[in-house]
């Protein structure tokens, strides 16, 4: 049997941070009758040719604007895509769902727990909960992603638990389940105490939950999607601010529990340099987070010579692994440069099943580092032991002692996973301590 939907963190492709609503408008306007739904077949297609699917990607999430909601209540495809006079989707979403199945793929929506979407879309569940609820398992929906617009959000974990019952009830007695992925603690700062409390109760209705700001493709032109922080808004982050907001939430990650810190901006995307989409790679499965590809997978597979290094990255199975690791625990934040030896470097540690470890080392630096990784500092002891440090990016394996140096270069990482053999059990996880 396979492992069902959302116990491990999710692997896919979402078509916002990249596409928007209004993919058609920017990439085809001269291709009339292009529609929403085909452009998503297509991407799906791709994944398939790529090989991504069969590297773990699996789903598929079609964000904002392919709804509308019927005068009659009812939700159906949008006739035309958001913001365009290009056709939507269909009616029904079945043939749909029907067409990612047979990739071996899952179909997963976009709504919002109050009336209009954020796009301004009147397709929110809120109203209609046990109506959609029964459209999406009709359809053969396999997750939803369920965001915080449209609604004054006074009661929102009244909304979101309302929509998870309703969830339960569409597929009470069918054996399927729909995965339900979360954007409640998005919508707070980090630290806050709304946060906190939305972290508590995401986790006893869903699988996964957005807890940063929107990965910003749309940057000013003078920053990068790299470093960009998130304004007063909190509504944009870059990967770096992504990174620092989620992995201060580790302890929340869990087997079906997972933190999302936003979708992966490795491909045809212009916003990050290949050491820096190497570097959300690493951090996003040191984190545990879902691993969701918004990049034009078409262009990938029309050319999959020139998008070798970014489909490396992608299909890398140790780095996957981590990720996927079956303890399902988060990355901790075990050093962050502050000291004259290790300005500038980042030191991410993941638990993984059977005593390992795994460990990134991210270079912030605008040229190369060199730095000593001391195994101390991730949790081990008994230091002159030998144990089996795999380099995850070259994938060879040496025996290392107290200690991993390296000369990374700038904005690129090293990741490991240290496998402590008869040496020893790393300290649990309250132990790794933090600078
Ligand atoms: C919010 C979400 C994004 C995306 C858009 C769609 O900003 O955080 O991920 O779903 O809405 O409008």
């Amino acid at each position: 049997t396979p492992t069902p939907i959302g116990v491990k963190p999710l692997m896919g492709f979402n078509n916002w941070a990249r596409f928007t609503c209004a993919a058609q408008a920017r990439l085809d306007g001269t291709r009339d009758g292009y529609s929403f739904q085909q452009f998503m077949q297509d991407q799906a297609k791709a994944m398939s040719d790529t090989g991504l699917v069969a590297a773990g990607y699996t789903n598929l999430t079609v964000d904002d604007c392919w709804m509308q909601r019927t005068s009659a209540g009812y939700l159906h495809g949008a006739a035309a895509w958001g913001g365009t006079s290009q056709p939507g989707f269909d009616w029904e979403l079945t043939d749909y769902a029907a067409y990612l199945h047979g990739l071996g793929m899952q179909a997963g929506l976009y709504s919002t727990s109050g009336v209009n979407t954020c796009q301004g879309v009147p397709g929110g569940v809120m109203g209609h909960e046990q109506a959609d609820a029964n459209s999406l398992a009709y359809w053969g929906i396999d997750s939803i992603k369920l965001d915080n617009c449209g609604t004054d959000s006074t009661n929102r974990q009244g909304e979101f638990t309302t929509f998870a019952n309703a969830l339960n009830t569409a597929t009470a007695g069918t054996g399927r389940k729909i995965l339900f992925n979360e954007s409640a603690p998005a919508g707070y700062g980090p630290a806050s105490a709304e946060k906190y409390n939305t972290m508590d109760w995401v986790r006893t209705l869903g699988q996964m939950w957005r807890v940063s700001p929107d990965i910003a493709v749309w940057h000013p032109s003078t920053t990068s999607a790299w470093d960009w922080p998130h304004g007063g808004d909190y509504y944009e982050g870059g990967v770096y601010q992504n990174f620092t907001d989620a992995v201060a939430l580790a302890r929340y990650n869990a087997p079906g529990n997972a933190n999302d810190a936003d979708m992966l901006l490795i491909g045809d995307n212009n916003q990050l340099t290949l050491p820096e989409q190497r570097s959300q790679f690493a951090l996003w499965s040191a984190m545990g987070s879902p691993l969701m590809i918004s990049t034009d997978v078409r262009k990938m597979a029309a050319d999959p010579v020139t998008y070798a290094p970014q489909l490396g990255i992608l299909k890398n199975a140790d780095i996957i692994a981590v990720d996927q690791d079956a303890l399902g625990a988060g990355g901790y934040l075990a050093s962050r440069g502050n000291a004259s030896a290790t300005a500038g470097i980042d030191v991410v540690v993941k638990p993984l099943a059977g005593g390992k470890r795994a460990v990134v080392v991210l270079n912030k630096n605008a040229t190369a580092t060199t730095y000593t990784l001391d195994l101390g500092r991730v949790g081990f002891s008994n230091l002159t032991c030998t144990r089996t440090a795999r380099d995850l990016w070259s994938h060879t394996s040496t025996g290392v002692q107290g200690s991993i140096t390296a000369t990374i270069g700038a904005h690129d990482n090293a990741m490991y996973t240290i496998d402590p053999g008869s040496c020893g059990a790393a300290a649990p996880t309250g132990m790794i301590q933090s600078a």
